[in-house]
């Protein structure tokens, strides 16, 4: 494997690695037994959109490996002048020794010819964003053992169509048959039918439900903001922006044994009175990302994968 654009580029064995190896960094607690090391090894962060989370664990990641970073940011950089992205990567090809890329266009297969340094997806449109589908992987089974289920209900709320994590999770978890998916979403943002496709060839089970319905038998409950970017218009944004919020009171309807996700940002759909519920498994998603993301780093730039 030399790139990750999508989590179709994993198999099985390589998630499962990823998952044990990351583990292992986090009982190693940065002392480094296991003598990783980026050194002298630059990573390139290129993003075309917005972001917190995962530029800082990329960086976080790198940084903890011993490696360097050079960040570009498209609103100081040469594509101001108009540079397309392919010189852009061509550049960052010469300079760098792995670029982790966020653009708005789906699909960053084409960019993978560009250059000979691995390209790991951060976020492409509403296409997929495998990295944090992979933390979020990680983070299911740290908080609930997944292979200690006979089926496990995995609840997805809110912007089904344009959240680009959903769609990267739903991909990795149909590696696991005692999923079954529930979706909550406004007609306007259900989820889009290459996605079912995925789900049905797998042979997973899903079905739609009412928030509450689905809040009572979740055991993941996988909640997402309601992607103001992506609509053509901020009225047809409006008539869906609250369309669901959870918060404490909602909860008393949930599990004593279920976690509450979300890959944040947060607007309104998910409340802060929850930050405390020993439930909420979302601060936990960002500490594990920097461990999934040296995993990741390891394996695609120093070629660490038997
Ligand atoms: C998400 C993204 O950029 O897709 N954030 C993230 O990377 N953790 C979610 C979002 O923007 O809503």
């Amino acid at each position: 494997m030399k790139n990750l654009i999508s989590i179709e580029d994993l198999t099985f064995d390589q998630i499962k690695y990823i998952i044990t190896y990351t583990k292992k960094l986090e009982n190693d607690n940065d002392k480094n037994e296991l003598n990783l090391s980026m050194n002298n090894k630059i990573l390139g962060c290129l993003f075309y959109e917005p972001s917190t989370r995962t530029r800082c664990s990329f960086e976080s990641a790198m940084y903890k490996l011993g490696g360097n970073v050079i960040n570009i940011n498209s609103s100081s950089s040469s594509v101001k002048k108009g540079e397309s992205l392919e010189d852009t990567i061509k550049t960052l090809g010469i300079y760098c020794d792995g670029i982790i890329l966020r653009h708005p266009k789906e699909n960053l297969s084409q960019c993978t010819n560009i250059c000979n340094i691995p390209i790991i997806n951060a976020g492409d449109g509403i296409g997929e964003h495998p990295t944090q589908a992979l933390l979020d992987l990680y983070t299911i089974n740290e908080e609930l053992n997944l292979l200690s289920y006979q089926k496990i209900n995995i609840v997805l709320v809110g912007d089904l169509k344009n959240s680009r994590t959903i769609h990267s999770l739903v991909k990795v978890l149909c590696f696991y048959k005692k999923v079954e998916f529930i979706f909550v979403s406004p007609d306007q943002l259900k989820m889009p039918n290459n996605i079912i496709k995925y789900i049905i060839k797998n042979n997973i089970k899903y079905y739609n439900l009412s928030l509450e319905e689905a809040i009572k038998i979740s055991d993941v409950l996988y909640v997402t903001r309601i992607q103001k970017e992506r609509f053509d218009t901020e009225e047809l944004y409006e008539q869906v922006k609250d369309s669901y919020i959870i918060n404490k009171k909602k909860m008393l309807l949930a599990k004593k044994k279920m976690i509450i996700m979300h890959p944040f940002p947060r607007n309104n759909e998910l409340s802060t009175d929850l930050d405390d519920d020993s439930r909420s498994a979302y601060f936990k998603q960002m500490k594990n990302g920097v461990h999934v993301r040296m995993s990741i780093l390891n394996m695609l730039i120093n070629k660490d994968y038997k």
